[in-house]
């Protein structure tokens, strides 16, 4: 097979690499698009329930975990949440906010990749499907790349678009990560984040009956601490406020809950023992926060009998094990369910305007296999889409 010459070589056909390919091909650059996956943009497709959280109103550096916490902004600014969201007006595919700043398409996720491979195709980018790269050598002024078909590329930039390790399931790889090893470039050591966390078999036990009970809480890590919904697993704790703090927690660390935040359950159990003493405390309990959990708190306190019966130091304990739960989970449900990968290729290697690594002129590193990790929300989009940008008006 003879040796086919680009500008740009681009592996990895997602969110961040798709916006590369737009941009660099808006600018007349030659793009080769390559995905190993059968279709393009499948984690754009299963996202939000199939509604895909595109971005988030809010977005700012303060969402985003890295060793480097200002690398983000230049790339956020240059490319706003704001400008996607009018590319998503030019195309007329409508969303909504949901909750917190959270923007979803009205139908499907399907509109947004629809509109980027449209605007790949109009701005001359070739995507090649079920292809990847097997081999990189940096050649004089560019890289010689042997692709999985058999074929060889050449171009002057090569951008790393692969993503996190989330989801292997779905195809994720650690190429980028390998490809950063490669050219000497640190990678930042990753893990699972934005995942549900389990508990140790004892634990487990006693909160089983639980699965599925949800409710409004506040989740803290230190001083770190999220106001989200919180969810009862058959493996531990899920929903949004603990996916959240799983990307702050580590192995060993406690999380403190408040199931029932604003709620003052002291003040209203004691109400509740003067108006009506003869009701069992999970009754009372159970007005503030759902009845099974009422009955699961009032067992593992031992307070088993009626509201007279118990003293004021019985219903303070009550208090602080319904908002200040403290629980130390043993580990997460890892990458298999995890939204996205924390750690990657280190910013310190990054040009933080075009994502460009420092040392090895033509190389480029973009969306999660860079070491920004955002918060549940659309932080991640919004990220995937600001960097590949930004490399799509450099490379
Ligand atoms: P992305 O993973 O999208 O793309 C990488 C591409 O590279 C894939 O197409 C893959 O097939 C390809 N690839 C990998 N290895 C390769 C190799 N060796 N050779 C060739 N190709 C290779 N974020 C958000 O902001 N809002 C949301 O609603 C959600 N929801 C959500 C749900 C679920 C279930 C998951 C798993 C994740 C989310 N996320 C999210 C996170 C979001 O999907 C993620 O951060 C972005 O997709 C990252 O975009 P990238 O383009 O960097 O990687």
């Amino acid at each position: 097979m003879k040796t086919e010459e680009f500008d740009v070589l681009i592996v990895g056909a997602g969110a961040a690499g798709m916006m590369c390919a737009i941009e660099a091909g808006k600018r007349g650059r030659r793009v080769l698009i390559v995905d190993h996956a059968s279709a393009p943009g499948e984690k754009i497709r299963i996202s939000g329930g199939g509604r895909c959280n595109f971005t988030n109103l809010g977005t700012g550096p303060a969402n985003f975990l890295s060793e480097n916490p200002r690398f983000a902004t230049s790339a956020l600014r240059r490319y706003s949440q704001h400008d996607f969201i009018a590319l998503m007006n030019r195309h007329g595919v409508a969303w909504h906010e949901k909750t917190l700043g959270q923007l979803f398409c009205d139908d499907s996720a399907k509109q947004i990749i629809r509109l980027l491979t449209g605007e790949m195709r109009q701005a001359g980018a070739t995507l090649r499907l079920s292809t990847g790269v097997e081999a990189v050598a940096h050649q004089g002024d560019g890289f010689q790349c042997r692709l999985s078909d058999g074929g060889t590329v050449r171009a002057a930039s090569l951008v790393a678009a692969t993503g996190g390790k989330s989801i292997p399931k779905m195809g994720a790889t650690g190429w980028a990560y390998d490809l950063a090893a490669q050219f000497g470039v640190r990678v930042v050591p990753t893990r699972p984040a934005l995942v549900p966390l389990t508990f140790e078999p004892g634990l487990l036990e006693q909160l089983k009956p639980l699965a599925g009970i949800s409710v409004d809480a506040v989740v803290a890590h230190g001083r770190t601490r999220f106001s989200e919904g919180l969810l009862f697993t058959h493996r531990g704790l899920s929903g949004p406020s603990i996916l959240q703090i799983s990307s702050y927690w580590r192995e060993g660390d406690e999380v403190t809950v408040a199931m029932a935040p604003g709620a003052e359950v002291f003040e209203t159990l004691k109400a509740a023992r003067a108006e009506n003493g003869r009701q069992a405390v999970h009754t009372a309990l159970g007005r503030i926060i759902p009845a099974r959990l009422a009955e699961s708190i009032a067992l593992r306190e031992g307070l088993a009998g009626n509201l007279a019966d118990q003293p004021d130091k019985a219903l303070r304990r009550l208090d602080q094990a319904v908002n200040a739960w403290t629980v130390k989970p043993v580990g997460s449900e890892g990458y298999r369910t995890a939204e996205v990968t924390l750690g990657g290729v280190d910013t310190a290697a990054l040009d933080q305007r075009t994502m460009a690594v420092k040392a090895v002129p033509g190389l480029y590193v973009i969306g999660e296999a860079v070491d920004v990790t955002g918060w549940l929300g659309g932080y991640n989009f919004q990220w995937a889409w600001s960097s590949g940008w930004c490399t799509g008006q450099a490379c």
